[in-house]
């Protein structure tokens, strides 16, 4: 809808400077909404209609501000055109932006924003999303937990905006650690805790066998023995290590319904040990893997060929490493699934893996390399729960809702929940996952329980309180909401809103650009702030029945505006709390 908006500023502007109004939509934005002065303004910038050539100077920015701004003409929408400081405004009729904004939020709220024209270019095709990526045996660290939740949040947008996802999950499921937990699960594993506590049971079978091999060298060899045999493919040893994948799996597949995740494909690291070996004869046959005067296969990846930059593929016994296998996972899924991007979800320090997987991937003569990205993200120090150093994915889920819980009861705000539990463990992931994405991802940040699960302040929490709120003044209306009469919305709190809300199309275009959710955090923060001071300020009760219904109209836009936004985060919106 805000395309309706800009759409007639660009009509205006183009008939002043003699231009097309398709090349000038993009330029024009929604001007975000201010503390002291509510505006339902539209701009554009000045500067940049220079360096695009639609506008010759006339004299300095400032007088060719004046100049231009003189010569675009006003109508039904754009009201007023107002030069600023380099800037035009496009005032914009308050009546008209109440109207079709709310119109077309209750004829398709789940379209809005999200089918703007300005989003059409996103719309890619087929994304792939690799992300969360555990391994198996190992603890879940933090880094597991935001790549989870950060993959799920590109994979939601990516969604949202008309494209086709795919859901990968690449656990680490093969290697040398598998020697060690399969030879330590036959000396002193359990079936029966493998059972009911299985990934605690395999953590702790790792753990232990790890401490014996460090003084152990008989360890140190059975477990090099039980991989020779997996990697031989002995049907026994094959046969425990299936299982372990498949009841870590099935596990993980239950925490992460919790957490309102799914994936389409569980692969791995396995998944790609035979097809390592045409990887490399590929490789050999382009020229491209070296043997190093340490026996390891290379590939240069320096622009001058002198060595600089390599990557090693093979070990001086002949096995694969991580980045090999990273190679034949790419080719594969390209062929399996044609997707037309690739995005892997991992922290920073796997930046130089993945630059160096893509370059392997060009030389290989794949351009599509071109459209893998690789999104880092940076650590958090610090987060520990009851059981002390998090090791487990569900450890933090328990922590969350527990802690949760004893808020809600200290505010007794409880008491009439059907299922406190549930509410809580949303309400707790809310926060986590807003925590997490206030600030650049790639920055590292220290987690605190109390901070994170604060009522008031820019969290998830008061996110979920914001959209509860607003699920119990509808719910209080018994008749259905209509609204025709638009005209008491144009009081200034309500103005803000409507504002606020033209804006939604370019924040989801500037997460889709450097997909970083901060900006669709601090926009939900905004509109949540916004329409508290509406609630408090914009009363239905009392008022005359269309004053009340042209209230009720705005706050039901926002609502599902503000969910819509929360579930593309990753967060399950509850009515009441
Ligand atoms: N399992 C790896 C880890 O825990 C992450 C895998 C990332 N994805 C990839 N294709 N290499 O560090």
């Amino acid at each position: 809808m805000a395309c309706f908006f800009r759409r007639s500023a660009a009509l205006q502007l183009a008939k002043a400077c003699g231009q097309n109004e398709e090349t000038l939509i993009p330029l024009i934005s929604v001007a975000p909404v201010n503390k002291k002065q509510s505006v339902a303004d539209l701009r554009v910038s000045v500067s940049h209609l220079l360096q695009s050539g639609a506008v010759r100077p006339d004299g300095d920015l400032q007088n060719t501000t004046h100049t231009l701004a003189r010569q675009i003409r006003t109508d039904a929408v754009v009201e007023e055109v107002i030069p600023g400081r380099g800037v035009i405004h496009f005032r914009l009729n308050k009546l008209l932006l109440a109207q079709k904004l709310l119109d077309q939020l209750r004829s398709d709220p789940d379209g809005f924003g999200v089918k703007s024209e300005i989003l059409r270019r996103l719309r890619v095709g087929r994304t792939l999303v690799e992300f969360s990526s555990p391994n198996i045996a190992k603890k879940f660290h933090a880094g597991h937990l935001r790549s989870t939740i950060i993959g799920n949040f590109i994979a939601n947008l990516k969604k949202a905006l008309g494209n086709e996802v795919i859901r990968v999950n690449y656990l680490g499921d093969w290697g040398m650690q598998f020697g060690l937990l399969g030879s330590g699960f036959e000396r002193f594993g359990s079936q029966e805790k493998l059972r009911t506590q299985p990934l605690e049971h395999l953590f702790e079978v790792y753990v232990q066998v790890n401490r014996e091999a460090e003084s152990d060298a008989s360890v140190r060899s059975a477990a090099a023995h039980f991989f020779r045999r997996l990697e031989q493919s002995e049907e026994q040893a094959l046969e425990l290590w299936r299982h372990f994948r498949e009841i870590t799996i099935h596990e993980y597949k239950r925490i992460y319904q919790r957490l309102g995740v799914e994936f389409d494909h569980y692969s791995g690291e396995s998944f790609h040990r035979a097809e390592t070996q045409t990887v490399l004869d590929e490789l050999r046959s382009r020229r491209l893997l070296k043997t190093s005067q340490k026996g390891t296969g290379v590939v240069d990846l320096s622009d001058k060929g002198d060595m600089s930059n390599y990557a090693t593929l093979v070990r001086s016994d002949g096995t694969s490493l991580y980045i090999t296998r990273d190679v034949a996972a790419a080719l594969d899924r390209k062929q399996r699934f044609s997707f037309d991007e690739m995005i892997y979800v991992t922290d920073k320090s796997q930046t130089m893996h993945f630059q160096q997987l893509f370059r392997i991937l060009q030389a290989m003569g794949h351009p599509w390399a071109g459209s893998c990205h690789h999104v880092a993200f940076g650590l958090v120090q610090g987060m520990s729960t009851r059981r002390g150093e998090v090791l487990f994915l569900e450890d933090v889920l328990e922590e969350a809702q527990s802690r949760m819980i004893h808020n809600m009861r200290q505010s007794r705000t409880s008491k009439e929940l059907e299922d406190p539990e549930v509410t809580a463990e949303r309400i707790g992931i809310s926060a986590l996952i807003v925590q997490d994405f206030k600030g650049p991802l790639i920055s590292d940040y220290r987690f605190e329980w109390d901070k994170v699960l604060q009522a008031q302040g820019d969290t998830g929490v008061f996110l979920q309180y914001t959209h509860a709120r607003l699920c119990s003044l509808l719910r209080q209306q018994d008749c259905e909401i209509s609204c025709s009469d638009f005209s008491p919305l144009t009081d200034s709190r309500s103005v803000s809103l409507l504002q606020h809300l033209l804006r939604y199309d370019e924040v989801l275009l500037q997460c889709a650009t450097d997909l970083q959710p901060k900006h669709l955090v601090n926009f939900l923060m905004t509109l949540s702030h916004l329409v508290a001071s509406a609630h408090r300020e914009l009363p239905v009760k009392g008022s005359s029945e269309a004053v009340a219904q042209a209230r009720l109209c705005l706050f039901s836009s926002v609502r599902s505006v503000l969910a819509n936004g929360m579930r593309i985060l990753g967060i399950t919106p509850v009515d009441k709390m």
